[in-house]
């Protein structure tokens, strides 16, 4: 039997790890000695298959960079970041979060998203030959990114991502996020089961549940999830800030089912005991205005302390959204030096006046960069706890720190893989030109660009000035 028709028949979409699959004649044995018998030698042997099945997702992967015109050096597919691809907001205790790996395997311009260590890339090209050839999202405006015309399928898609992010399956999620930029960037309503077959990253498997949507309007599989009582405890445990799937599924097994089990029973860190303190409030987007309340209490505070100080607000809040989902302070000094020692004035005086009413992760050392991860809440009556992040930087790393926390994330990795295959490196702290790399590690950090101003930044990587509202990918 076929993998796949094996996979229908079972109404999975790939044998489960750690699953069995046995031939009938175990089942005969059974019946035949009255118990269960050792299934050893009646087992299939499922590798070849599913090395197959790997092989075929490899190369709908390699087709869509190649659609995407940026796949040199990249024929082998490892899709080895994936499993890490979640949650980047969250300090996860049990999954390593990498600050330089910046990936979500979402993006068919990224090779590098899918890609194993590569063997050399010590040669580069020109940042403007790179955009010449390829479809870059850095060098294009948010804004005339073209209406999603299967909107109805990607819905639901990006709901099965979820639910696979929520249950650990990283490799299945990846492959519906793949499908999904496929899906955003092509230009008509999916008509058939071949048109979404011939999508770069979508396979047979795929296809059918694509066709399913557009003819039926639902997703069986979606359904069933969501009315799967244990799928949604997990859910409800993995957005507790600080735990992540694994977590969530850790305490499942423990036989945890509601937050109180969690509150009264469960072994938590310090960072869950806050997450589950504000379970709602940190859950809960708030308006800008609110965002731009908040900013307004940090600068005061920075203010009083040092005069002449910016603070900036980054993030989504930047980029023109009606919602934030937390707040991002940048803080820095233009005289270049007054930044020393604001960061813990800062924070001390915003502990006192009760702004700040929990702490997350308190100081995070990031080279000459400083960050507070934590909770705030505006002074008044009925106000809501909110995430907020401060960052203190240098002033020589405000331009590159201001592009990075403004993001989107999306943009980020665009800017970072342009900046990697054009021989420089982009990250919070500079832009270096002259990095000499030996497979995928830096072995020569190159020279920090002089990068005054975003512009500068933009410039320097050969991609047009793009105001925040326009980064929004
Ligand atoms: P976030 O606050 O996580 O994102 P956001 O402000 O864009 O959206 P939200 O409203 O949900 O808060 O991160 C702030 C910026 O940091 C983000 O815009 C870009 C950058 N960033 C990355 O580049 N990569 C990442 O993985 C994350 C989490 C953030
Ligand atoms: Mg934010």
């Amino acid at each position: 039997m076929e993998l796949d028709r094996m996979c229908r028949l079972l109404k999975i979409d790939q044998p489960l790890p750690g699953v069995k699959v046995v031939k009938t004649s175990w089942l005969s044995a059974c019946i035949k000695q009255k118990q269960c018998v050792d299934s050893t030698a009646h087992e299939l042997d499922l590798s070849p298959l599913i090395r197959k099945r790997k092989q075929e997702f490899e190369n709908d992967s390699e087709k869509e960079e190649v659609n995407n015109g940026a796949s040199e050096n990249n024929k082998e597919h490892k899709p080895v970041k994936m499993w890490h691809s979640y949650k980047r907001t969250k300090v996860e205790e049990d999954e390593g979060v990498d600050p330089d790996s910046d990936y979500a395997p979402s993006d068919g311009e990224d090779p590098e998203t899918v890609q194993g260590p590569s063997t050399s890339s010590t040669s580069s090209t020109s940042p403007e030959k790179l955009i010449a050839k390829g479809q870059w999202i850095c060098t294009q405006s948010s804004k005339n990114v073209s209406e999603n015309m299967n909107e109805h399928i990607t819905s639901k898609l990006e709901e099965m991502v979820k639910k696979y992010q929520s249950t650990s399956d990283q490799w299945r999620a990846f492959g519906y996020q793949k499908a999904i930029q496929a899906l955003r960037k092509h230009s008509k309503p999916i008509t058939s089961w071949e048109e979404a077959r011939g999508l770069p990253g979508v396979g047979a498997r795929l296809a059918d549940k694509i066709w399913e949507i557009a003819e039926s309007g639902e997703l069986r599989k979606l359904n069933e999830f969501n009315a799967d009582e244990d799928i949604k405890v997990i859910e409800l445990f993995t957005n507790v800030w600080g735990a992540g799937a694994h977590t969530a599924r850790q305490w499942f097994q423990q036989g945890f089912r509601t937050l109180d089990d969690l509150r009264t029973k469960a072994k938590l860190t310090h960072q869950q005991k806050i997450g589950l303190k504000h379970y709602d409030d940190i859950l809960d987007r708030m308006p800008r205005t609110e965002a731009a309340a908040i900013e307004q209490v940090v600068r005061e505070a920075a203010e009083f302390l040092v005069p002449g100080v910016i603070v900036q607000c980054c993030g989504s809040y930047r980029r023109g959204k009606p919602t934030c989902g937390d707040v991002d302070v940048l803080v820095t000094h233009p005289d270049g030096k007054s930044h020393k020692g604001l960061f813990s004035k800062l924070l001390a005086r915003l502990k006192e006046s009760g702004f700040l009413t929990d702490d997350l992760v308190s100081a995070e050392d990031n080279g000459s960069q400083k960050k507070y991860l934590g909770v705030c809440r505006l002074p008044g009556e009925n106000q809501k706890h909110r995430r907020i992040d401060i960052i203190v930087v240098p002033y020589d790393e405000y331009a590159c720190a201001l592009v990075y926390f403004t993001g989107s994330a999306h943009l980020n990795r665009s800017l970072r893989l342009l900046a990697k295959k054009s021989g420089m490196s982009l990250s919070e702290h500079s832009l270096n030109t002259g990095v000499i790399r030996k497979g995928n590690e830096k072995v020569f950090e190159g020279t920090p660009l002089p990068t005054p101003t975003e512009e500068s930044v933009f410039r320097h990587l050969g991609v047009p000035y793009r105001p925040p509202e326009e980064r929004d990918h």
